[in-house]
């Protein structure tokens, strides 16, 4: 049996096994399993052990481990490197290897959307928890701007640092700048919510965007996807803003993992997508 697993804590929302099961059972790999698994922080060291010693084959990684398992990895491929996140892992010839799916995913749902441009934009990105620097590195080598916002300013001013050593690396000047929670920048064309605040139905950002009514051109994006619409996405929504939840992301992200795994690119099509409605 070739055993693959999702590790968080907490797991229990995880839809990761829906997507991988559904995917094993299309491409017929019968003697494939996809399970979740809670974990502790003093079980990372094992999981990867597992893996080396092939009684895992593959794991994504979830909040909040992603980078918390990096100590225990032999090597990283880029975008883990230059983010220090990781979200799945697979044994590669004797070693264990981190990947971050999520910046690929995450631009994948941008870019295959032709309503989406996102080139020479000013983004503003809410939060700096684990998924945070997936999303800004997909900007970095596109954007004119990226504004971070955090409630623990702290945080967003580690990603700045992060994230501008990316820069330094491509060439470019330093486009990155940290505001004050509660304060805005000038009008945005992408506005990014990485909180988890919106897990639960009722929770509330409590931002005011009034200053973006009636604007079509700009996109409210949503890295959750459960629930569908976040207050932040229907706040967005009534104001007549573009509205996007984390759905598509998640599904490319788990698209990039399996193919990793497996070798097989799995179609992302009708049912993969309605599992997750
Ligand atoms: P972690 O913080 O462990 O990385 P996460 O789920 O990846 O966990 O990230 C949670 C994000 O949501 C963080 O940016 C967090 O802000 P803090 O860094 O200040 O904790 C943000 N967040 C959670 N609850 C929030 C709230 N009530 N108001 C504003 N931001 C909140």
């Amino acid at each position: 049996m070739k055993k693959y697993l999702v590790i968080g804590n907490p797991i229990g929302h995880s839809l990761s096994p829906l997507i991988h099961n559904h995917w094993m059972k299309k491409y017929c790999l019968v003697d494939s399993i996809y399970e979740k698994r809670k974990i502790e922080k003093k079980d990372l060291k094992n999981i990867v052990n597992e893996i080396r010693n092939e009684e895992i084959k593959g794991v994504n990684v979830t909040v909040p481990f992603k980078k918390e398992i990096i100590p225990f990895l032999d090597c990283l491929d880029g975008a883990a490197e230059s983010t220090h996140s990781v979200n799945t892992l697979c044994k590669v010839n004797n070693e264990v290897w981190g990947y971050n799916t999520d910046t690929p995913g995450f631009r994948t749902s941008l870019t295959k959307d032709p309503s989406i441009d996102i080139r020479n934009k000013n983004i503003f990105i809410l939060g700096a928890g684990g998924v945070t620097p997936s999303i800004i590195e997909t900007f970095l080598d596109v954007a004119n701007k990226i504004y971070i916002t955090n409630r623990t300013k702290e945080k967003a001013k580690e990603l700045k640092k992060l994230a501008d050593i990316s820069l330094t690396l491509m060439g470019r000047k330093k486009i990155i700048e940290v505001i004050n929670w509660g304060e805005k920048p000038k009008v945005c064309d992408i506005v990014i919510n990485t909180t988890s605040v919106g897990l639960t139905k009722d929770e509330n950002l409590d931002l005011n965007f009034k200053d973006y009514e009636n604007n079509n051109d700009v996109l409210f994006y949503d890295v959750i996807y459960n629930p569908k619409e976040t207050n932040f996405l229907k706040d967005a929504r009534l104001r007549g803003n573009k509205t996007l939840n984390g759905k598509m992301m998640f599904l490319w992200q788990a698209q990039i993992a399996f193919q990793i795994w497996t070798n097989i690119c799995p179609e992302i099509d009708d049912e993969a997508m309605k599992l997750l409605d």
